[in-house]
This record gives structure tokens, sequence and C-alpha cells, in this order.
């Protein structure tokens, strides 16, 4: 059943890029075809960006997707985003809950929720970000955690089509550390299970994204772990080559 899923390799470029470096994402726009037989491809800019790559990328093989979005949609926020202005720039998906976010700004499952509603009321996918860290995973606490944000962050009319999960443990972001395929194949298995029995008419199918460190050299090996259906990028995913070569990883 799972077997079945479409890659995603999606590139979190995070707080990088500025107008200068579009070349990148040209190069990406340019050589997609290589790896469509593969996988589909995401990339989320800064918010500057968007409307910018969006632009260049329509009827191309490459979608644009932002990073965060405030849960209401409008209003008195100074410096939010309202997911609509995101979708309205061209943005197709919206990453939610992402660990730097619920480190620096304190957001916490019951907020990522409502993100994750607002992605969809604009018309969006959300992916929603999961993930134990360095403290938690020594104290042997990783399914609890996870199974906790899961819980609490994912709605109950989440469906295959307006939802992705990717699994980031916090220690392996940025890091060059990543977990063993073992432990990545336990918990993405973990992660399936909770889709199953939450969602029973897609959780078979919806996509769970591993996050933190992935490069060239190890993608081919974590997306031939089962129940991992793709990659959320960081680092690697600023160089049109690197992001490339991890799609051309897929199974
Ligand atoms: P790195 O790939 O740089 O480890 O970042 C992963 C990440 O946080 C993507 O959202």
């Amino acid at each position: 059943m799972t077997d079945a899923i479409r890659p995603l390799i999606a590139g979190n470029w995070k707080m990088n890029g500025l107008k200068a470096q579009a070349a990148e994402f040209d190069a990406m726009l340019d050589r997609a075809a290589e790896v469509t037989g593969k996988a589909d491809l995401l990339v989320c800019p800064p918010a500057t960006l968007i409307a910018a790559f969006a632009d260049k990328a329509r009827g191309k093989k490459v979608a644009v997707g932002a990073q965060d979005c405030h849960p209401k949609a409008s209003g008195a926020h100074t410096g939010d985003i309202a997911a609509e202005m995101l979708v309205d720039a061209g943005a197709s998906a919206v990453i939610v809950g992402h660990s730097e976010r619920r480190a620096d700004h304190c957001e916490d499952d019951a907020l990522v929720r409502q993100k994750t509603e607002a992605a969809w009321r604009a018309g969006a996918t959300a992916i929603v970000c999961i993930g134990e860290t360095q403290a938690q995973r020594d104290a042997g606490q990783t399914l609890e955690i996870l199974g906790g944000q899961l819980a609490g962050s994912l709605p109950e009319s989440s469906t295959a089509a307006n939802l992705v999960v990717a699994y980031e443990p916090v220690w392996a972001i940025g890091t060059g550390l990543t977990p063993t395929t073992r432990d990545v194949e336990q918990i993405h298995g973990f992660i399936r299970e909770f889709l199953t029995s939450r969602f029973k008419a897609d959780g078979a199918s919806m996509r769970i994204l591993y996050g933190g460190s992935v490069k060239p050299s190890n993608a081919a090996e974590l997306m031939a772990v089962k129940n991992v259906n793709g990659a959320l990028v960081g680092g690697a995913s600023l160089k049109a080559a690197d992001f490339l070569a991890i799609a051309k990883g897929c199974p």
C-alpha cells in the first residue's frame, strides 16, 4: 500500500536566500525533468522570495511553499503572514511546527494544529513537523513525545491530499548526524500506525518525510526505508546539484 506513495523531496531554505541567489532555484527548474520520474519537488524559500519563485515556476515541475503561517486570515498581527497571503503569492504548501519555530517562538501543538487548519483554509497542503530533542531521546521518550505531537498537532480532517508529516529528530538537524536506518524504520512505522489508526480512510497513503542532515551521500539509504516517503531537506536544498541528487536517491 504505502509502496505506491510518490515521494516528495521538499527543500526548507530557512532564513537563507537573497534575490541574488535565485540562480540555484533557476537551476532546479531547468533540471527538474531529470528527477520527475522519481519524486515531486517542493522548495520553501523565505517568504520574501515566494512570489518571485512561484512566478518562475509556473508550468514547471517544482512547487513553491512557505515555512510558516499565522493561524488567522488577516488582522492586527504586525509582522505576521497569513496562509491566504502565502497562497496569493504562489505557495501551494506550508511547513508548520518546525522544531526551530517550536523552540524560537514557543509554538506548541495546539498552535501548530491551528496553523495546519489555516493552511487548509487557504487551500495549501500542510507539512507538519514533529521530532524529539537529544535529551528526550536519551531519556527513552522518543515515541511518547512523537505520539503526543501527532495527537496534538494533527486536525481530525487530515487527508493524504492536505497533510504531509515530517519526522525531524531535533538532534539530527544541521548536525551531520542521522538516526540508523533501523531507528528510522521503527519510528516511521510508529507514525504510520498512528496515522492508520487515527485516519482510517487515508492514513495508509499519507506521506511521511524524514528530515535531518539528508545529503546526496545518505539519501538513497534513507529513502529506501519502509514508510519513508521522501525528505525535508535543509542545508542541502540550497544547492540545485545536491537537492536534485537527493531526489535521484529515491527508489
Ligand atoms: P538540515 O537538512 O540542514 O539538517 O535541516 C533539516 C531541516 O530542519 C529541514 O526542515
